[in-house]
């Protein structure tokens, strides 16, 4: 009897360990930091992060910018091998990424616990102190729809590939014809402070409507998160998913696709890859996806209104605009500029969080079929932007809990700034 407890604490230990079914991949799975000193160095890093021998968690930006490449447990030596003989030097940032990977679930985990036990509201489960799974994001847009009917409207645009609804929420204080501002999140699963901002902007907004001058004259669309089955999958599968889930016919069994590798806009012409099992895959075809679709039509739907489209990514501090195909920049690049700006200095004077404004090109590296891009160059929207959130780094995709409401209120200051050029310009 003894024994046999003694081999049942065992089993449950071994399944409470980070190579647990939630996240398969990551056992004894390193982070490498690495700071490219020369053109040759980056251009090195561009040729090994485009050979997808490696999940680069940063891409190989600019000389002197550092570069964060997770390496699975048997290509830990590889790289090692590979980047000592280039002559290029790394650190080790994350030695074993499962036990990391565990520690910020149980921090989550017991966050979403207090936040429970500690709800103010019965009617939602929703708040900024954790990250929250799809069911309270999704109760939540349903219950401001409820208290805020005359304000708030919730639809449901369309479904995933495994058949999820997908939400958005409308913000009009009525009158028709006003300008729009549409902001997405998540497009990336694993970015989870992009869904988590958008929700904050969006409760912000609603619940304190008032105190935004700029929607009388400016309505605002939220979509926290364009990839639902991607976030989900994220949560329960594997916390480093990107691409949506939907099946590729990939003989490896290799699912899902970039979604910002998907838009019909020189669709796989550069920073892409046509294998299924890459993190930065096209799709068969563009808008293989019906999650881009989805959106797709929205943004068609209401493209003469639309003035200013943002869609949110993590991690790198980084407000770009167009274009990400090209290096080229387009016709009114400085328009797109100064209000980035602005925008940008409000978000800045909040806690003094720095970031960088160029065009996407010319700040990361050339990636074409992004949404920024066809927001721009076929739906015909001026202002489109490609915001990376917190941080640099430090902490990556694993952003602590505790920076969810410091993230959402610099970016909501930002984000005010565009809601009063619209109001101001087009309103
Ligand atoms: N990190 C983002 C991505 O890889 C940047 C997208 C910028 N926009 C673009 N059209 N390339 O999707
Ligand atoms: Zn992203």
């Amino acid at each position: 009897m003894k024994v046999l407890t003694f081999v049942l604490v065992l089993v449950g230990l071994a399944a409470a360990l980070p190579s647990g079914p939630v996240n398969p991949d990551i056992t004894g799975a390193q982070v490498f930091r690495v700071n490219p000193t020369s053109a040759a160095h980056l251009h090195y890093l561009y040729g090994l992060f485009m050979q997808d021998l490696y999940d680069f968690w940063t891409e190989p930006r600019a000389v002197g910018k550092n570069v964060d490449i997770m390496a699975q447990r048997w290509m830990v030596p590889v790289l090692k091998a590979t980047l000592s003989k280039v002559g290029i030097e790394h650190t080790v940032i994350i030695r074993d990424l499962a036990e990391m990977t565990e520690r910020s679930k149980i921090a989550n985990d017991r966050a979403l616990e207090v936040a429970k036990r500690t709800n103010p509201n019965p009617k939602h489960n929703m708040d900024w102190t954790a990250y929250h799974r799809l069911d309270d994001i999704y109760g939540y847009m349903d219950y401001l729809a409820t208290t805020y009917s005359d304000i708030a409207q919730v639809e449901s645009y369309g479904k995933t590939f495994e058949g999820r609804d997908m939400k958005m929420l409308k913000l009009s204080k009525g009158g028709s014809g006003k300008p729009i501002v549409f902001i997405d999140g998540g497009i990336h699963a694993r970015e989870w402070i992009s869904t988590a901002t958008v929700s904050y902007m969006m409760s912000q907004m609603v619940e304190n409507s008032g105190s935004h001058a700029f929607l009388d004259k400016v309505d605002f669309y939220f979509l926290p998160t364009i990839n639902p089955d991607g976030y989900e999958f994220s949560h329960t599968n594997n916390r480093y998913w990107r691409k949506t889930r939907s099946a590729t016919g990939s003989p490896f069994g290799c699912k899902g696709v970039d979604p910002n590798r998907n838009w019909d806009f020189h669709w796989d012409e550069v920073g892409t890859s046509n294998e299924p099992c890459s993190d930065i895959y096209s799709g068969s075809k563009a808008f293989s996806e019906v999650e881009m679709r989805n959106v797709r039509d929205q943004l068609n739907k209401y493209a003469d209104k639309i003035k200013v489209y943002l869609t949110f990514h993590a991690f790198s501090q980084l407000w770009m605009y167009p274009w990400g195909y090209t290096s080229a920049l387009p016709a009114d690049w400085k328009d797109l500029d100064n209000l980035a700006f602005d925008a940008v200095e409000a978000l800045t004077s909040v806690y003094g969080t720095l970031y960088e404004i160029g065009s996407s090109t010319n700040t990361i590296y050339a990636a074409a079929g992004g949404s920024d891009d066809w927001g721009k160059g076929v739906a015909g929207i001026k202002y489109t932007y490609t915001v990376e959130l917190r941080d640099t780094g430090n902490y990556g995709f694993l952003l602590p809990p505790s920076q969810i409401t410091p993230t959402g209120k610099e970016t909501l200051e930002g984000v005010k700034v565009v809601g009063e050029f619209v109001a101001k310009t087009y309103g």
